[in-house]
């Protein structure tokens, strides 16, 4: 059985990522992988944004906190695409509690707190393909190999 399949997902720099100064080492450890950057942009969310793309969570008790925090600083959004993409993203960041992380995971080696966990994944197909539209239009995304 062939277990390649190509797939595509959103990641972001949280703004803890980019105070820290670990832009360059999360796209480091995606091109060591062999995966491959195709749109790449530093932005401010809007809360309304913020509310979008976690919109899963509202209503949950920590979504004002979540939605302060994403908020809070500059982010770095790109579309990461490779084999399994939305699956080996999730796995080298780590758990989402990063006491719970692994080290040598990116949450394993930047995060301490849930609250500030430094990059999100996309957790499914459905997902990446939502997220991706709330940060790029299809323009921005190089599909060319
Ligand atoms: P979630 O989608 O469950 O995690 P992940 O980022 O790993 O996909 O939650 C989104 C973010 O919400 C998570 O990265 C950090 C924050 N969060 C909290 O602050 N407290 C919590 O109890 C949970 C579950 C998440
Ligand atoms: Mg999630």
């Amino acid at each position: 059985m062939d277990l390649t399949m190509e797939s595509t997902t959103l990641v972001l720099v949280k703004p803890d990522g980019v105070q820290k100064g670990i832009i360059g080492d999360i796209i480091s450890r995606f091109e060591r992988r062999g995966l491959k950057i195709i749109a790449l942009k530093m932005l401010h969310l809007s809360r309304e944004r913020a509310a979008i793309h976690y919109e899963e969570h509202q209503g949950k008790p920590f979504f004002d906190g979540l939605v302060d925090f994403i908020t809070s600083g500059p982010i770095v959004a790109m579309v990461v695409k490779g084999n399994q993409a939305i699956k080996v993203v999730r796995t080298m960041m780590g758990t989402t509690n990063p006491v719970d992380a692994l080290p040598g995971t990116i949450r394993g080696d930047y995060a301490l707190t849930i609250g500030h966990n430094v990059i999100h994944g996309s957790d499914s197909e459905l997902s990446a393909i939502r997220e991706i539209k709330i940060y790029f239009d299809e323009k921005e995304i190089n599909r060319l190999d």
